[in-house]
C-alpha cells in the first residue's frame, strides 16, 4: 500500500510538475522574446510613457502590445501577474524529490562503489545543496560582483561544476544530474519569489501610494528573470537526464555535465542574438558539433576507476554502467517499487515467487532472472521484463550480477 501511494504521488505530481514547468518556461521564453523584439520609441522617457511596442499575429488574431511606464493612481485593471506556474513547478518537484528520498531512504542517490555512507546522509547532503546552493548564488549576485558579469557568470558556473564534482564523489551519476537540476530549479523559483515578484510588489505599492514608477526595481527583477531564462535549457536537460544513462553513467559524467550546461546557455544566447547577429544559426550548429565532439572524447576516455581498482570493483563499475546504459534502471530505479522490484537489498534474500515458491537470490538466481526472467516471476509483479539471453556476453552478465549484489550490500 505504501509503495502504491508513492507510485500514485509520482503519477499525479510528475504530470502536474511537467505541465506547470511547460507553462512557466513558455512564459519565460515568450516574454524574453517580446522584450528583444520591442520597437523602442524615438523619444523615450520624460513625458512619454512608452518604452516599446510590438505587433504579433497568433491563432488568427493580431495583437498589439505596449511596454510602458505606469502613472501613479492609474494602475490598469485587471493587471496580470505571473508566479504560480513557477511555485507549482517547485512545490511538485520538491514532493517528487521527497518521494525519491523516501524510497530506500536515500539509497537511490548513493553510489555504493564510491562510499559506505548510509542512505539518509544522501538526503541531508541533497537538501543542503538545494538550500545552500540558493544562498550562495543569491549572495554572489547581491555582492558588488553583480556589476561585473564577466567575472560573476564564469564564477557561478565554476561553482556549480565544483558542487557537481563533489556530489560525484558520493552520488551515482543519475542522482548528480538530478541534484544539480533541482538546485538550479530552486534558484529559479526563489528568484521569482524573492526578487522578481518582490520587486514588482515594491514598485506597485509605491505607485499606489502616489509615488512615480521606479524603473530601477524593474531592472533588478529583470536581471534575475534573465538568469532564469538562461537556466531553462540546462534545467530541462538535467531533469530529463534519467533517460540519458549513456551520459549520466559515463566515467567522465561531470565534465560532460559542465559541457552540456554551458553549451545550452550559449545556444540560448545565440538564439537571442538572432535579430542583431546574422550568423547566429551557423554558430548554433558549430556550437552543437563542437560540444558533441567534446562529449564523445570524454566518452572515449578510460575512467580513473578502470585503471586503479580491483577486478571486483571494475566488474561492479562495468555492471553499473550496463545497468544504467541498457535500460534496466528505467524499470528498476523509478524511485518506487511499483513497476519492478527494487533491487537494493535483494541479493542473498529469499524472494517470494508468483507460483508460491520462495527462491534465495544467489548469483545463479540473479543470472537466471536476467537471462530468462519469465521462468520465475517475482510475486506481485507482471511478467514484463525482457529476456536478455543472447544480448550480453558472459562477462557482461557477470558484471551485472556483481552490480546487483553490490547494491544489495548497501544498508
Ligand atoms: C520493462 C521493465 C524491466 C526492465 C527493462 C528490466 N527489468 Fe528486471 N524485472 C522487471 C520486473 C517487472 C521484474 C519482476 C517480475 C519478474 O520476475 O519477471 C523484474 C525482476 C528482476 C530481477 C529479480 C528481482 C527479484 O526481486 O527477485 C532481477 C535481478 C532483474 N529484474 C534484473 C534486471 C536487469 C539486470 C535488467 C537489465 C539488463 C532488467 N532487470 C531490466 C522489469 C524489468
Amino acid at each position: 500500500m505504501e509503495s502504491d501511494l508513492v507510485g500514485w504521488v509520482s503519477v499525479v505530481f510528475r504530470f502536474v510538475h511537467v505541465l506547470a514547468a511547460i507553462m512557466w518556461i513558455g512564459n519565460s521564453l515568450l516574454f524574453t522574446w517580446m522584450e528583444l523584439n520591442l520597437i523602442k520609441p524615438a523619444s523615450a522617457g520624460g513625458e512619454n510613457p512608452l518604452l516599446g511596442t510590438l505587433d504579433m499575429l497568433h491563432g488568427g488574431g493580431v495583437y498589439h502590445l505596449e511596454k510602458r511606464v505606469l502613472k501613479a493612481g492609474a494602475i490598469p485593471e485587471p493587471l496580470h501577474w505571473f508566479m504560480w506556474q513557477s511555485y507549482t513547478t517547485w512545490i511538485t518537484g520538491f514532493v517528487l524529490l521527497l518521494s525519491l528520498y523516501h524510497s530506500g531512504s536515500g539509497a537511490f542517490f548513493i553510489d555504493p562503489t564510491k562510499t559506505a555512507l548510509p542512505g539518509w546522509s544522501a538526503v541531508l547532503l541533497s537538501l543542503a545543496g538545494i538550500f545552500g546552493g540558493w544562498l550562495v548564488y543569491d549572495r554572489l549576485w547581491l555582492s558588488p560582483l553583480r556589476r561585473h558579469a564577466k567575472i560573476a557568470i564564469p564564477l557561478s558556473l565554476a561553482l556549480l561544476v565544483l558542487v557537481a564534482a563533489l556530489y560525484g564523489q558520493i552520488f551515482n551519476g543519475r542522482a548528480v544530474y538530478l541534484q544539480i537540476g533541482a538546485m538550479m530549479g530552486t534558484m529559479m523559483s526563489a528568484n521569482v519569489f524573492f526578487h522578481i515578484i518582490a520587486n514588482q510588489k515594491r514598485f506597485m505599492a509605491a505607485l499606489q501610494s502616489g509615488k512615480p514608477h521606479d524603473l530601477e526595481l524593474g531592472k533588478k527583477a529583470k536581471e534575475r528573470s534573465l538568469h532564469n531564462h538562461y537556466m531553462t535549457f540546462p534545467v530541462l536537460f538535467l531533469m530529463l537526464s534519467a533517460h540519458f544513462p549513456q551520459l549520466t553513467a559515463a566515467a567522465w559524467n561531470i565534465p560532460i555535465l559542465a559541457v552540456i550546461v554551458v553549451t545550452l546557455m550559449f545556444i540560448k544566447f545565440l538564439m537571442n542574438s538572432r535579430y542583431t547577429f546574422s550568423d547566429w544559426l551557423p554558430c548554433v550548429g558549430g556550437t552543437f558539433f563542437f560540444s558533441a565532439a567534446t562529449i564523445f572524447i570524454f566518452l572515449a576516455l578510460p575512467g580513473v576507476m578502470e585503471s586503479s581498482s580491483s577486478p571486483e570493483q571494475r566488474r561492479i563499475v562495468a555492471g553499473r554502467q550496463l545497468f544504467l546504459g541498457t535500460g534496466c534502471g528505467a524499470c528498476h530505479m523509478q524511485g518506487s517499487a511499483s513497476l519492478a522490484p527494487d533491487l537494493h537489498g535483494v541479493s542473498g534474500k529469499p524472494q517470494p515467487m508468483a507460483d508460491g515458491s520462495v527462491v534465495i537470490a544467489d548469483a545463479d538466481y540473479l543470472r537466471e532472472a536476467i537471462l530468462t526472467p519469465h521462468l520465475k516471476i517475482v510475486k506481485g509483479y507482471p511478467a514484463v521484463m525482457p529476456a536478455y539471453a543472447g544480448q550480453f556476453s558472459a562477462a557482461q552478465i557477470d558484471s551485472l550480477v556483481a552490480y546487483v549484489q553490490s547494491i544489495g550490500s548497501n544498508p
